[in-house]
């Protein structure tokens, strides 16, 4: 029996989804979930639930009998709405034809991939990084050349650009971006960018860019977003966006996103959403609308709360001897090293065992992250402090 099949009761499954491997933030959080006390830290949200003015507007919704199938792109408002916050935050007018209301930034993610990705055709992209990424290309039978960037104490995660051009070969369809990055927190700069683009340009590249972190940023003027590959590229040319209500406005369980792609593809997308998923519930489309409509003030004030816990959790690690690490410029996360432990699953689980805080292992997030933890800083401070005293006799 094929080694793959052995992991089902059944034969006949495809090779490439017996193959899937688990998430290893999931494996750490099925290992310590039940844990009395435990102060999670290892999955892509903060503590805080969505706005009740976001609530009440998919309650409204919901009361008045939005329960239908609705439309396959998104409703026109949350559509207007959202070109029209893209074109206020980044300066270059975004058309509402280009936006596509997907089931969160993940499933904008494997549309796009759906759409680009032939099986055998190679995606380029940089590790550490979000494991959901790297097995939706495996769904679909794509090949993944993973190029590992580096933690360098003074410029943090960096990325070798030249290798990651090294790394396109004839098969390579798309270069994926994601800055700023989960887990490093990294951001590519706006010259860095141009690079990627002038070189996807000439290769006839496309580029999926993964901004759902692009208004947590911290190096700019106070809550200017980190730069987008929309500043710099035109509505007709082969770049997508993919972006989520998720983190800036506290709605990850929602499960609404958005991908921003060339008009031109819209009937393509809209004929993905349909086989896909049919739509996203218009309740919840007319909440997403409020929260983009009349959350900005909501979004300033996360990103201000991020910031705090980034300093806090900094300031904390950095007197722990055996801690290594860089300050992220952006996203919500800390992804540090630990001397001596070679092994992170192992030391995320002796985390659960020993301080009752969970981490997600480094091993998760591919090549290049076998080494450390990855730590969500959107909470309290008074939640992170507490984190901060169980993880130090650990740590040190
Ligand atoms: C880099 C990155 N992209 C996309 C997503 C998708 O988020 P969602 O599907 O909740 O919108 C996440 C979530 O953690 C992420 O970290």
């Amino acid at each position: 029996m094929d080694a793959l099949e052995g992991r089902s009761p059944f034969g006949g499954l495809r090779p490439g989804i017996a193959g899937l491997l688990e998430s290893g933030i999931v494996e750490l959080v099925n290992y310590g979930r039940e844990r009395d006390g435990l102060i999670p830290l290892w999955v892509g949200e903060g503590d805080l639930p969505t706005a009740p003015f976001i609530r009440a507007a998919a309650n409204r919704g919901l009361e008045a009998g939005h329960t239908f199938y609705t439309y396959q792109r998104g409703i026109p408002a949350l559509r207007a709405a959202v070109a029209g916050y893209l074109t206020r935050h980044y300066g270059v007018p975004v058309d509402m034809e280009r936006i596509l209301i997907t089931g969160g930034g993940m499933q904008a993610i494997m549309l796009t991939l759906q759409a680009l990705i032939d099986p055998g055709d190679e995606l380029v992209l940089a590790t550490p990084v979000w494991p959901n990424i790297m097995q939706s290309a495996e769904v679909i039978g794509g090949r993944l050349c993973p190029v590992a960037m580096t933690l360098d104490p003074e410029r943090g995660w960096t990325l070798d650009l030249d290798r990651m051009f090294d790394a396109v070969g004839p098969r390579c369809k798309a270069l994926f971006v994601n800055s700023p990055g989960n887990p490093t927190g990294a951001v590519l700069s706006r010259d860095a960018m141009l690079a990627i683009r002038d070189f996807a340009r000439q290769r006839g590249l496309w580029i999926i860019s993964d901004e759902v972190y692009g208004r947590l940023f911290y190096a700019g003027r106070p809550h200017q977003p980190a730069p987008s590959f929309l500043e710099i590229m035109e509505p007709e040319e082969r770049l997508v966006v993919v972006n989520s209500f998720s983190k800036n406005w506290a709605m990850t369980g929602w499960r609404v996103g958005w991908a921003t792609a060339p008009a031109s593809l819209g009937q393509i997308y809209e004929n993905l959403i349909q086989y896909n998923l049919s739509g996203v519930a218009e309740f919840m489309q007319e909440a997403a609308l409020t929260a983009v409509t009349d959350g900005e003030a909501d979004v300033s004030a996360l990103i201000d709360r991020c910031r705090a816990g980034r300093d806090l959790v900094c300031d904390r690690l950095s007197t722990m001897p055996r801690v290594r690490f860089a300050k992220p410029d952006g996203a919500f996360y800390l992804f540090f090293e630990v001397d001596g432990e070679a092994d992170s699953r192992d030391l995320a689980k002796r985390l659960v065992d020993t301080a009752n805080v969970g981490l997600a292992p480094g091993t998760a997030f591919g090549p290049g992250g076998q080494r450390a933890l990855r730590l969500c800083f959107a909470c309290s401070e008074a939640r992170l402090d507490e984190a901060m005293d169980r993880l130090q006799p650990v740590l040190t």
